[in-house]
């Protein structure tokens, strides 16, 4: 086998004890290493190839650019690819989010929003609000910031010392509420811990709520009447679930309701280039043109010329090819042929919307309870399924912080039927080998 590990070579990566196929090739919605081995990309990678792995009309806008000119400086000069992506991406925001920042990886695009909301209302005279407010559980990125954000103990606890406080409420999560996210009158689910957690820090202080998650229906209108009513600026993280995933160009529009800010990120390029945005409306915008007139997020890469060529043919190619309507239109057979495993042992839920899937394992599914921590179900399941040639995204933390398992799947758009089935048949062997290597005493 022909795998690269530390400390061999001048690359250290991520996981320090685990070897990497070495990718020398994609087609459509799976890659082939050095050794010929095919891996079926149930996942995007992280949730962002979502046009597969060889799309030609992206190949063809990268080459252009990179042909016409590569960088130029955000702070001096703008350019086409920049104009038309924020162009073509306004045409499908919802409500008056008409103006974008771009910038390269999600943790950026949160940093920026969060620093947005607060500079805004510094230059609105209202300094005294600096509390963030976000829900748990909750991932928003790896800078200090973002991760200050995020719900992820075991990411922030080294750190702790360089973070700031975040003030967080439960997460709307319908399989662990005692209301299973049916009751509006639940504090969780029907968005009034909103309200306290904003009575508790005083409004006066607070600037932003964000938070993503799959919430009752009227979670959202609810939490924009809360944030209305207090003056808070509402964020919606939309880096994941955003750019057609879950069968509509942004999660959020089923909710009829509209953020103030919404971060963009991950699929927006489809993977071809690192990329990212904040999406905010000229009533905030304008407050800091009329003020400052310096926006204090500069960035060497925002704005990057070869990475907007790359959204721009991703976001053209979506609507071109009606990607984002196919989502939708696969979405009930992909949710069917997933069903099936909920009868598998220890797979305790499995949810989603549109491409995008979470199937929660579990230690007991009659009591729901969780795998301990120590038994690393989610990681040793992500390895089981690579070896099965099954590209899956491990989440853990989800029951408590620090308990709970989650493999989450987000193939391409461009899947198709047979191919739905190979995910499912080898998700279904990654199970049966992870059950075979997690130490019975950790189940
Ligand atoms: C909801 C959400 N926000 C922010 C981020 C951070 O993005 P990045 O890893 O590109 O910095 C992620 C990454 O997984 C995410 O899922």
């Amino acid at each position: 086998m022909t795998a690269d590990r530390y400390p061999a070579g001048h690359v250290f990566y991520r996981r320090l004890g685990r070897a990497y196929p070495r990718i020398v090739r994609g087609e459509g919605c799976w890659l082939i290493d050095a050794d010929g081995k095919r891996y079926l990309d149930a996942a995007g990678g992280a949730f962002v190839a979502n046009l597969g792995h060889t799309n030609p009309d992206i190949a063809t806008a990268l080459e252009r650019q990179a042909r016409q000119f590569g960088y130029v400086s955000a702070t001096a000069f703008t350019h086409e690819p920049v104009e038309a992506l924020a162009a073509e991406l306004v045409a499908t925001l919802p409500g008056d989010l008409d103006k974008l920042y771009f910038l390269s990886s999600g943790s950026e695009a949160v940093e920026a929003a969060l620093k947005l909301a607060r500079q805004y209302w510094v230059e609105r005279g209202l300094p005294a609000k600096h509390r963030i407010i976000a829900l748990a559980p909750s991932y928003h990125g790896n800078t200090l910031l973002a991760l200050s954000a995020s719900a992820r103990e075991h990411y922030q606890a080294p750190f702790r010392e360089w973070l700031v406080d975040v003030h967080r409420i439960a997460a709307p999560y319908p399989y662990r509420c005692p209301c299973r996210g049916e009751d509006s009158r639940c504090a969780v689910c029907g968005g009034a811990a909103l309200e306290a957690a904003i009575h508790e820090l005083g409004a006066e202080h607070v600037a932003a709520f964000t938070g993503a998650s799959t919430p009752r229906p009227d979670y959202f209108r609810r939490i924009r009447e809360i944030c209305d009513r207090h003056q808070v600026l509402f964020i919606a993280d939309e880096i994941l679930v955003g750019a057609g995933r879950t069968g509509t160009w942004w999660a959020i529009e089923p909710y009829g309701a509209v953020p103030d800010l919404m971060t963009i990120g991950k699929g927006i390029a489809a993977g071809y280039a690192p990329m990212s945005a904040v999406a905010a409306p000229r009533r905030i915008v304008d407050v800091i043109a009329r003020g400052s007139g310096d926006f204090l997020h500069a960035q060497t890469f925002s704005h990057h010329a070869v990475a907007c060529a790359a959204g721009l043919a991703a976001v053209r190619h979506l609507k071109q090819h009606h990607l984002v309507e196919r989502c939708a239109a696969l979405a009930p057979l992909f949710a069917r042929r997933l069903s099936a495993l909920t009868e598998l042992p220890h797979v305790g839920d499995v949810r989603g919307r549109g491409l995008l899937a979470g199937v929660e394992f579990v230690e007991d599914k009659a009591t729901r309870a969780p795998f301990a921590r120590a038994a690393r179900f989610a990681e040793t399941f992500v390895d089981a399924a690579q070896a099965a040639g099954l590209v899956v995204w491990p989440n853990v933390g989800h029951a408590d912080g620090e308990n709970g398992d989650l493999a989450m799947l987000a193939p391409p758009f461009i899947i198709s039927e047979p191919e739905i089935d190979e995910l499912v048949t080898r998700f279904r062997q990654a199970l049966e080998a992870t059950l075979g290597t997690v130490p019975v005493a950790a189940r």
